[in-house]
């Protein structure tokens, strides 16, 4: 592991709040913590004005914020955000997985918005003053973990459709076990026809709100199906698969070949993605980034040639899929259960994030 201490987390004014959690709330909430439901004591917080950049860095009690009716957010959705995890090691200490790619991501999504970019050091900075500051949030039981959500809003009070000239940065933390219900089980998948999630020129590859917004119906539907998750299609052919409402998808062939659709545009270039074809690649599978036929997938779970598929990203880590139907079919992924690729790999990729494995490549970062 490396050891990467961040100055400006020493430039966040710390307020602390008066009236915390009790010690037995906070202990309830971090018992069985369900995904995003309970917060914890504080957010950190940075202003940004067109004026004078960004300013007033700052760990403040967590709480509602207060917007003007016109604020620019609410009216056209200029919005990002980011979602990554804090782990309780063997030792007692706090690392998260790959921040830096994160930071990345949030100022790429930032440009495409028109929002202010934040630099690495102020996104850094601040997941790290907050997990200071709220340290025994951080769980330790099995697959539980600290979700950090930093984002950032357009938060001028003017109804003229231009980009805002003022931001707010916020990074608020939830304890969290899986991301599904059921826990680590294979989950199932209803594949879109009728809604795309991205277009090309669109905004598919940024972490924004509006993708998600756009993504919650025909989700609705899944559900009312008895589905999990949505899956979509491309919105040009209607015929290679993209992404999950919130995840990305991965395809294991009975060869033990990897496909996953590639990062064009459309996609979101997830974090835990790459991490997974890297340890794939390591472990001797053979992976392509190319797009993945709706059709050959049919055809791979009909004829036994493709054996797993699961999807991946920080909130679902690597959750298998056990079943995929649209209007036209239904068909059962191997034998329903988790495959031994998405298990091998789940287990190495979980080991390094909380600590009990090696960490070669430098993936995990110290918070505190
Ligand atoms: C994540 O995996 O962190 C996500 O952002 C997906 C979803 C919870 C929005």
């Amino acid at each position: 592991m490396s050891t990467v201490t961040t100055p400006s987390s020493d430039t966040f004014r710390i307020n602390r709040s008066d009236a915390p959690a009790s010690v037995a709330d906070r202990e309830a909430a971090l018992a069985s913590p369900q995904f995003g439901v309970v917060f914890t004591d504080h957010m950190a917080r940075v202003s940004w004005t067109h004026a004078a950049g960004w300013t007033d860095r700052r760990v403040e009690r967590y709480g509602p914020l207060q917007l003007d009716p016109a604020t620019a957010v609410l009216h056209y959705g200029q919005e990002i955000f980011e979602g990554l995890k804090a782990y309780r090691q063997p030792d007692g200490s706090v690392w998260s997985f790959r921040p830096e790619a994160n930071a990345a991501r949030f100022a790429r999504s930032a440009r495409r918005l028109a929002l202010p970019e934040l630099s690495a050091a102020d996104f850094l900075g601040a997941i790290t003053a907050l997990v200071d500051v709220d340290r025994d949030w951080v769980p330790s039981g099995e697959e539980t973990s600290l979700y950090l959500r930093p984002f950032m809003y357009a938060s001028e009070p003017f109804l003229g459709v231009r980009a805002s000239r003022q931001a707010e940065f916020l990074v608020i933390a939830s304890p969290v076990g899986p991301y599904f219900a059921g826990g680590v089980k294979p989950v199932s998948i209803w594949v879109s026809r009728e809604y795309h999630r991205a277009g090309a020129g669109g905004t598919g590859a940024a972490k924004c709100g509006g993708n998600y917004a756009a993504s919650l119906l025909p989700q609705q539907e899944a559900y009312a199906k008895g589905f999990e998750q949505v899956c979509f299609l491309d919105d040009r052919t209607g015929t290679q698969l993209e992404e999950l409402g919130g995840m990305n998808i991965v395809v294991v062939n009975a060869d033990g070949s990897v496909v996953t659709p590639p990062v064009s545009g459309t996609i979101l270039e997830g974090v835990t993605r790459s991490s997974i074809l890297t340890l794939l690649a390591e472990a001797g599978h053979e992976v392509a980034e190319r797009p993945v036929l709706l059709d050959d997938l049919r055809a791979g779970l009909a004829d036994g040639s493709i054996t797993e598929v699961f999807a991946c990203g920080t909130a679902a880590v690597m959750t298998p899929i056990g079943r995929l139907a649209s209007d036209d079919f239904d068909l059962v992924v191997g034998d329903g259960t988790a495959g031994p690729v998405t298990t091998r790999i789940r287990a190495q990729l979980t080991d390094i994030q909380y600590g009990r494995a090696a960490d070669p490549h430098g993936w995990m970062h110290r918070l505190v």
